[in-house]
């Protein structure tokens, strides 16, 4: 049988990132290295690397993220960038959106044994929550598809002029790339790769920052729901 790794101590820049949230912070950490390894929702290799490149790396998401808007974490897994981001800043209002019951009932468990009241979880798929919950300012999302895909499904789940927040490794750029045509036709007005974490993480968090205008969804969501709007008309 391997040996379960042991969760190392947190390294001093957690407590400043974590500020009085520091507890909860560790708490979390020790579901993740437990519970969240044996229940298979993150793997035994990255306790040993808990701390950096998961909770820190994605607490510093914080520093993109204006004051006081909605945000939802697409594909949340088990809770990340979602939770991190939560316990960093309660003056945002937080969907976990994910589509499997596994860990969407180690979601729930997490956000009540914090006590983190501005966070909701909700499962569900991104393409089929569309129009049931309420449009947010800020999409979040690490490691659930090429940002193509993942722009398909985000995008469409922002207010008019939000913006989707991706975590993505050293693959941005040439993501950007790829992605641009269909961005264009979601309605993204601007599309740029920035770094945050200075001080924090080494190396860098990289984050995909899509803006859109007014139609987010562009074409097919427009056209979608003029099509819904020209049903409803002849009936
Ligand atoms: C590789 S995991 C990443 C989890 C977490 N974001 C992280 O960084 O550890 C991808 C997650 O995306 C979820 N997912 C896949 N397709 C999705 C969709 N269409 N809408 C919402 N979530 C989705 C999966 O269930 C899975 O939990």
């Amino acid at each position: 049988m391997t040996e379960a790794a042991e969760l190392p101590e947190a390294p001093a820049v957690a407590r400043e990132v974590f500020g009085e949230r520091f507890p909860d912070a560790v708490r979390y950490a020790e579901l993740l290295a437990d519970a969240g390894v044996r229940r298979g929702l993150i793997g035994p290799r990255e306790v040993p690397r808990l701390w950096e490149r998961h909770l820190l790396n994605c607490a510093v998401l914080s520093e993109a993220i204006d004051e006081g808007v909605s945000v939802c974490d697409v594909g949340s897994g088990a809770g990340l960038p979602g939770i991190p981001l939560a316990l960093v800043r309660p003056d945002l209002t937080i969907t976990l959106l994910e589509p499997l019951l596994r860990r969407t009932t180690f979601l729930t468990e997490v956000v009540e044994l914090l006590g983190l009241d501005h966070v909701t979880v909700v499962r569900g798929r991104a393409e089929e929550v569309l129009g049931k919950l309420p449009p947010v300012h800020v999409v979040t999302a690490r490691a659930v598809a090429p940002l193509e895909r993942l722009a398909g499904w985000g995008v469409p789940l922002l207010r008019p002029y939000g913006e989707m927040l991706a975590l993505k490794g050293d693959t941005a750029e040439e993501e950007v790339k790829a992605a641009s045509a269909a961005l264009s036709k979601l309605g993204a007005v601007s599309t740029s790769v920035v770094q945050v974490g200075e001080g924090v993480v080494d190396p860098l968090s990289t984050v995909v920052r899509v803006e859109v205008g007014e139609s987010p969804g562009g074409v097919r969501f427009a056209t979608k729901k003029a099509k819904a709007a020209r049903a409803r008309r002849r009936r």
